[in-house]
């Protein structure tokens, strides 16, 4: 049976955080994907910490791919901390993926469209004790497995990589991922860190993504004098933040 959009339409309000820029910079990431070959379909998105951005970067990327006309399915993996509802201001009660990780629900009822043209959501559903336990279920593997002969682009986003198990369980089933790096917050360990537990799960790196580079304060030519002006971050970022690719050769150094 068809799965796609099976349990009726969410209403999806993104708050108005990204410009021009910043819509730029996920085009360009979508660009690289597709350039990283024709069996990459399913992705995960992940970080260190957590508020590095991979809600941010992993729903906008989903967009992305659905506003080049491509079947989108965006999973919202972090079951112990999801903004989802209330960042994106769904104001139904739905049904997620702990409720069908745990058997409660099946598949085609935890698959909803959105008002994202081409792009159907996946939930992160309620709290769950135990989300590392509930994510190694035979049921996650089924669902990647089912979702990925209906949609073209599959892209999950997770809880942070560091000490938490969850997003290992979730690599297995990806053919690649995507670390996010908030500029200036993680050290060169830290990054490492993530990048050889992706590794040990035997799951490709796609590149990275540098999030929330310093906007420049005054516009183009300050650029190449950058050791003297200074570089706006904390509030400003958040309205005008910038993000850029690194491919993954770039991404091993
Ligand atoms: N490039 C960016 N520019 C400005 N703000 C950003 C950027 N990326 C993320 N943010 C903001 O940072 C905060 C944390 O982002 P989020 O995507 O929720 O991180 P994570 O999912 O890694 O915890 C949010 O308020 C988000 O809007
Ligand atoms: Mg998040």
């Amino acid at each position: 049976m068809d799965i796609r959009g099976q349990n009726g339409t969410v209403k999806l309000r993104p708050p108005n955080k990204e410009d021009y820029f910043y819509n730029e910079a996920i085009k360009a990431l979508r660009t690289n994907i597709q350039f990283c070959g024709n069996n990459i379909h399913v992705i995960m998105i992940t970080s260190s910490i957590p508020g590095e951005g991979k809600t941010m970067t992993s729903f906008a990327l989903a967009r992305s791919f659905s506003q080049i006309g491509r079947k989108t399915l965006f999973i919202d993996a972090d079951i112990r901390k999801s903004v989802m509802l209330t960042r994106y201001q769904v104001d139904i009660d739905v049904y997620g993926l702990s409720q069908y990780l745990s058997g409660q629900i099946k598949l085609e009822e935890v698959i909803y469209s959105t008002n994202i043209e081409d792009m159907d959501i996946i939930f992160s559903g309620r709290f769950a004790p135990n989300p590392a336990e509930l994510l190694e279920e035979e049921l996650f593997i089924q669902l990647i497995d089912r979702a990925s002969k209906e949609y073209d682009y599959i892209i999950i986003d997770t809880p942070p990589m560091a000490n938490v198990i969850d997003s290992a369980v979730i690599a297995k089933s990806c053919d690649g991922a995507v670390i996010v790096i908030e500029s200036g917050k993680i050290s060169y360990k830290t990054a490492q860190k993530v990048k050889l537990q992706l590794e040990k799960s035997g799951c490709r790196i796609l590149g990275a993504v540098l999030n929330k580079t310093a906007v420049q304060e005054r516009g183009y030519y300050a650029k190449y004098y950058g050791g003297r002006n200074k570089y706006k971050y904390s509030k400003d970022t958040e309205q005008a933040g910038r993000s850029k690719w690194i491919q993954r050769d770039k991404a091993e150094r």
